[in-house]
């Protein structure tokens, strides 16, 4: 087997390893950044389920860490103590970014993660099976349950030789998505191997499966080896050490080849981390801001780096040069050997271990301005500019830029520096963290005005009658449905607040019909519910009293969002039968007569009946009648409805 197969193989509790169909893996770990965590934890308690039921659940805060008004900091505080209550470590703000302090202080060889963001793979660095997921997957798996994913496809990525010269781990991973672009991983594990493996440190190797999520990919892994040993002891964690590498003749899916001697210092450019192109193609381009950080690159190693490059040059002074240290355990480190100094005298801004400019959280790009940063994403406006063009690149490329004060040909930077080795001493910052008590079941959950507990809602009788509250067209997105945007998400962990702006932006009407009447009813076009995964989609209507969804047809993640939160999809098995549904009519939808995969004939007031398909199995079926996923874990977990 190869190492993904053998941590799956260890974790499988449902399914057969055969790639694309569905897996339930036992989950050994979570993590959640605030930014997600409000909601998973809100959902968790919604459970009714009284302690996490995981070896290890983290909280982090390191997205909204600034002051901005009472809604962060109540934020944090609901964080702290619903996860004192629930036997969940709390990681304050300002400690750091959470996918570097679960390296360094929690991740292991061997053991699965899945975490409220996209960057959990980052743990694969040290050989962790680590997936980004949904809120409402993260709290499933703090309540015990699996977490099902398609059996991916595992590629073999084996690394010859060694990195020279300027070249550096995140060379090798935007050689990779040049490579396959950001399509490429989807459904995929990408499995580091070879003798290139044992040249990089774990902090190199996180840089690489951090930034495999660009790809679309499952996750990315490396082995378990020395060079991991030597990590967990140098972060006197040796115990949690346990070595995982492939069997000798292994099957992969497919192999890519990558020689690190060959590589160089590479770019992505506006507007995708797909759009590589060598350093040296950019000479000359003039640069008005450098941001050195995020989960990516923010490690001991790659902060010496580019304050020993500083140490001998001043960052140009048209360039606004700004460092996030990735944890509390960077700076200290920093602040013993004397390189903070090096980093203020060279001109540089100082900023808080945390995620900062990757999340917009200050540090926004001078208008039409270039950025040159070395983060992992690059879209259009996320950096709060929406004219700037982003550039990712290294730390010692982003160095470099910000001395010159424009793209340089490496060829013209003169001898590369040794990659820093991590101290054998290395400064704990384990009592930092808040570890919860054995038993919280005293403890009080502090809620500001902006955290409301989710309410429960009602499961299905024998049959529903429910007016159309809306005949939406086609290609209705999430969008348009949960529109977004500062003001509306910062509602997110507040429901009945939130749920004020469903349809808002198409149609002003719809929250008042929804509240006029005790039942509705969406009917929609083709491919409703396209676009992103916003659970707040199927959340707000159903908190409006939606309780049937009748289309031509339904996205995927949006229909799996439906049955989350209670909402039957229903599909019409005669499309033009959509003309036959007046806004404001009575539908009677028989559910004791709703059969998973089956058909069945609702009645529209005073206008016949309508046949309806769905393709539920006979869980999501079990899940809706109880009134949504919530409701049907409290149920199986503690007996009461
Ligand atoms: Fe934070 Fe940016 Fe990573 S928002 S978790 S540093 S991608």
């Amino acid at each position: 087997m190869n190492v993904t197969q053998k941590i799956i193989a260890a974790h499988l509790v449902s399914g057969e390893m055969v790639a694309g169909g569905e897996i339930g893996l036992r989950i050994d770990q979570t993590l959640t950044q605030d930014a997600t965590g409000t909601m998973a934890y809100l959902q968790f308690e919604a459970m009714g389920v009284d302690r996490v039921r995981t070896d290890l659940s983290v909280s982090y805060v390191d997205h909204n860490t600034l002051q901005m008004g009472f809604r962060n900091s109540d934020d944090h505080r609901f964080l702290r103590t619903v996860a004192q209550k629930y036997g969940v470590v709390f990681s304050p703000p300002g400690t750091g970014i959470c996918h570097q302090l679960h390296l360094e202080n929690f991740a292991k060889p061997g053991a699965t993660l899945v975490g409220s963001d996209s960057h959990t793979p980052t743990a694969g660095g040290i050989g962790s099976l680590a997936m980004g997921a949904g809120g409402l997957s993260v709290a499933l798996a703090m309540a015990g349950e699996p977490y099902f994913i398609a059996m991916p496809k595992v590629i073999k990525v084996q690394l010859e030789g060694k990195l020279t010269g300027w070249a550096s781990a995140k060379d090798v991973i935007l050689h990779l998505l040049g490579l396959l672009t950001v399509k490429g991983g989807v459904g995929k594990v990408f499995e580091y191997a070879g003798p290139g493996v044992a040249t990089l440190s774990v902090p190199e190797r996180a840089v690489i499966t951090n930034m495999g999520a660009e790809l679309g990919a499952t996750t990315s892994l490396f082995p378990s080896d020395d060079k991991t040993r030597q990590f967990l002891a140098a972060m006197g964690r040796e115990a949690d050490w346990k070595e995982l590498v492939a069997d000798a003749g292994a099957a992969y899916d497919d192999v890519i080849v990558i020689d690190l001697s060959k590589l160089e210092p590479l770019a992505a450019q506006p507007h995708m981390p797909d759009r590589v192109v060598s350093v040296r193609e950019l000479a000359g381009k003039k640069v008005d801001q450098v941001a050195i950080g995020s989960c990516t690159n923010s490690s001991y190693a790659d902060m010496k780096s580019v304050a020993g490059l500083f140490g001998a040059a001043k960052v140009c002074p048209e360039t606004d040069t700004l460092i996030s240290p990735g944890s509390k355990q960077v700076l200290k480190m920093l602040a013993r050997e004397g390189l903070v100094e090096p980093l203020l005298d060279a001109g540089a801004r100082l900023l808080e271990c945390s995620c900062g400019p990757c999340i917009g959280m200050g540090g926004s790009p001078v208008s039409a301005g270039v950025s040159v940063r070395t983060f992992n994403r690059n879209f259009e406006g996320r950096s709060g500019t929406k004219d700037a063009d982003v550039y990712l690149v290294s730390p010692l490329t982003a160095a470099m830029v910000a001395i010159r004060g424009e793209f340089t040909d490496p060829a013209t930077w003169g001898e590369a520096p040794a990659v820093p080795e991590l101290p054998a001493d290395v400064p704990s910052i384990r009592d930092l963290f808040i570890f919860p008590p054995a038993d919280g079941s005293g403890v009080e959950v502090l809620r500001g005005p902006n955290i409301v507990p989710l309410e429960k809602f009602d499961g299905f009788g024998d049959s529903v009658t429910a007016q159309v509250l809306l005949k939406a067209g086609d290609d209705i997105t999430t969008d348009h449905i949960m529109p977004a945007g500062a003001q509306i998400t910062a509602l997110r962990s507040n429901v009945p607040a939130i749920s004020e702006h469903v349809f808002s932006r198409v149609d002003e009407g719809f929250v008042a019909r929804a509240k006029a009447c005790d039942n509705g009813i969406i009917v929609a076009g083709e491919n409703y519910g396209q676009g992103s995964s916003r659970e707040h989609a199927a959340l707000a209507p159903r908190h409006l009293g939606v309780r049937a969804v009748i289309a031509k047809s339904l996205a995927r993640i949006h229909r799996a969002n439906l049955v989350n939160f209670g909402i039957l999809p229903l599909i019409l098995e005669d499309k033009a039968d959509y003309d036959r549904f007046a806004l404001g009519g009575k539908v009677t939808v028989p559910v004791a007569a709703v059969t998973a995969g089956g058909s069945v004939e609702i009645t529209l007031e005073g206008a016949g009946s309508v046949a309806v398909k769905n393709d539920l199995t006979q869980k999501e079926l079990d899940i809706i009648r109880a009134g949504g996923l919530l409701n049907y874990v409290r149920l199986s977990k503690t007996g009461a409805a």
